[in-house]
């Protein structure tokens, strides 16, 4: 069964673009795909040192470190899509997501070796989450940056929202999220000469039921992560 990948760089496992990321994955294992979340803030990633300056290229995959990037990329390597989900941070993507798009050189820099690079032909969506301005300037820049190192990019592949932690509460947003786990599913299906769609779908039915299965998950793991009163942690006095 085909693969996609979710990478969420947000701290906020159910935040506004982890919630919406999870809406598109289950959009996509409706019509029967794998799926798999990577949190890049529970990951290790040295950030990229430049290998790809070097005249005989130590730039190549898997990477010259061996922290938690060399399985990262592996995944990347063999996934059939990839959905990316960021917070806006002025203007852009999430320090980690950045991290591990320079990381990704050592998947794309493959070319300078005679190799196809190792994105090409993948199928990606984007979703950012922002509370102000830059959630479709932080969108451009991972389509435009994904589709430079090879990635393909379905119709309506970039869902956003304004409405930060709350993105699930925005009708559109999740509609837009549900349709772009479909449509990177669906153009993996027809790349493997299957049948997939390839067109929006405006689901209100298909729209309540996966947020309803995003709230409940949201609810379990705020009960499970509450807040500890202040002081909480401290010995009783004398
Ligand atoms: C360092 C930092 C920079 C931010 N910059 C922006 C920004 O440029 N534009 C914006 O719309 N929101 C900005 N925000 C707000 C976040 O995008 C917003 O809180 C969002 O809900 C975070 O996504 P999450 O809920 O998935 O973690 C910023 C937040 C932080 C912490």
């Amino acid at each position: 069964m085909p693969k996609i990948l979710g990478i969420l760089g947000s701290p906020h496992p159910y935040g506004g673009s982890g919630t919406l990321l999870r809406c598109a994955l289950y959009a996509a294992e409706e019509l029967g795909l794998e799926t798999e979340l990577i949190e890049l803030y529970r990951s290790k990633l040295e950030p990229c040192v430049g290998c790809v300056q070097d005249e005989e290229p130590t730039c190549k995959y898997p990477c010259i470190f061996e922290d938690d990037g060399r399985e990262i990329l592996q995944k990347l390597k063999t996934a059939e899509g990839y959905i990316l989900a960021s917070p806006v941070y002025w203007y852009g993507p999430s320090g980690p997501l950045k991290i591990l798009i320079d990381r990704m050189t050592a998947l794309e820099n493959m070319v300078a070796l005679g190799e196809p690079s190792y994105v090409e032909g993948k199928v990606v969506g984007i979703i950012t989450v922002g509370a102000d301005a830059g959630v479709t300037l932080a969108g451009a820049y991972l389509l435009s940056v994904l589709n430079a190192m090879g990635a393909m990019i379905p119709p309506w592949a970039h869902a956003y929202s304004h409405r930060g932690k709350e993105a699930l509460f925005d009708d559109r947003a999740v509609m837009d999220a549900i349709n772009v786990g479909r449509l990177v599913a669906g153009l993996i299906l027809r790349v493997r000469g299957g049948e997939g769609p390839l067109a929006y779908l405006e689901d209100f039915d298909l729209l309540k039921r996966i947020r309803a299965r995003v709230g409940e998950e949201k609810k379990k793991w705020e009960a499970q992560h509450e807040p500890k009163p202040a002081g909480s942690s401290r010995k009783s006095g004398p």
